[in-house]
């Protein structure tokens, strides 16, 4: 029983919305208002790289089928959550979708702000693994371009953004209370990035996953607090403003003891290099 739970946690919102049935005990209320738990409303404009998967066919349409979050790294080019475009969570291949789309420029979901651009590519992370949750990335290839205003850069391995203690910004439509309350309008949560050993020491090998710090970071307050929340999967952690990170998991949402882990995106850059560069990264600065 534990195990359904702690598994529901890591599904995207449609999923863990079939689910309303079970007692989310996992999920211990948060303070309200949090992304994203502990969080506040904010505008598109203020993190214009933050896009909406939808899928109405799947999900239906009272949220403008948003399922999960993504990133615009080029102006054809977002990543997302494997776990988000999963044949699982998807019922058929992301690339046969022929209604999964990208949301871009769009604050509230009810409105009709923003573009709404098909995909011509789908490709989930070979390496991706469900145990761990290690590898949680997704890249997608847009049919038509952002403007590169809405464009945020990767920040590479070594990058000081990834250093411990540096104040980053998640963002996305996901719960914002741990309860299941999905937000319409884009939230954000400030949070910090913490060392490796507190986060090895929280998630050391549990039934929602295991933290790699070859793979993945975490953020969040020690004492619990904002956070990332189901829904917000694939979406945005920035910091100095570059991408560090992309929602992945956690146990609950906001919980003292348990933050928020996020998709190192310095090991997505490695694995998206041509295959040349090798297995060895380079250790610039590290
Ligand atoms: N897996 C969730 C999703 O699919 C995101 C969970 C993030 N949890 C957290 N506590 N930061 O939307």
């Amino acid at each position: 029983m534990r195990r359904s739970i702690a598994r529901a946690l890591i599904r995207p919102l449609a999923l863990a919305a079939t689910m309303t049935a079970i007692p989310l005990m996992g999920a211990a209320p948060v303070a309200a208002d949090s992304v994203v738990v502990g969080g506040f409303p904010i505008e598109i404009s203020q993190a214009p790289w933050t896009v909406a998967l939808s899928s109405r066919d799947r999900f239906g349409g009272t949220r403008a089928g948003q399922f999960c979050g993504g990133v615009a790294v080029s102006r054809t080019t977002v990543l997302t959550a494997a776990h988000c475009v999963a044949e699982e969570v998807l019922g058929a291949p992301a690339n046969q979708m022929r209604d999964l789309k990208v949301i871009a420029g769009r604050t509230d979901l009810l409105s009709g702000e923003g573009e709404e651009i098909a995909l011509k590519d789908a490709r989930v992370n070979p390496h991706y693994d469900a145990v761990t949750n290690s590898g949680d990335f997704a890249v997608l290839t847009l049919a038509a371009p952002l403007p590169q205003s809405a464009v945020v850069a990767m920040a590479p391995a070594g990058d000081p953004a990834y250093t411990a203690g540096t104040q980053a910004m998640v963002s996305g439509w996901g719960d914002t209370t741990g309860g299941g309350t999905y937000a319409h309008r884009l939230h954000a949560a400030r949070v910090r990035v913490l060392a490796d050993d507190l986060c090895a020491r929280a998630y050391p090998g549990g039934l929602d996953g295991v933290y790699r710090a070859d793979s993945m970071l975490c953020a969040g307050e020690v004492a619990g607090g904002p956070d990332a929340c189901q829904g917000d999967s694939g979406g945005p952690l920035v910091a100095s403003g570059r991408l560090i990170g992309l929602v992945s998991w956690g146990s609950g949402c906001g919980r003292p003891g348990s933050p928020g882990v996020y998709t190192r995106v310095s090991d997505v850059l490695r694995t998206l290099k041509p295959a040349a560069a090798g297995p060895q990264r380079p250790h610039k600065g590290s």
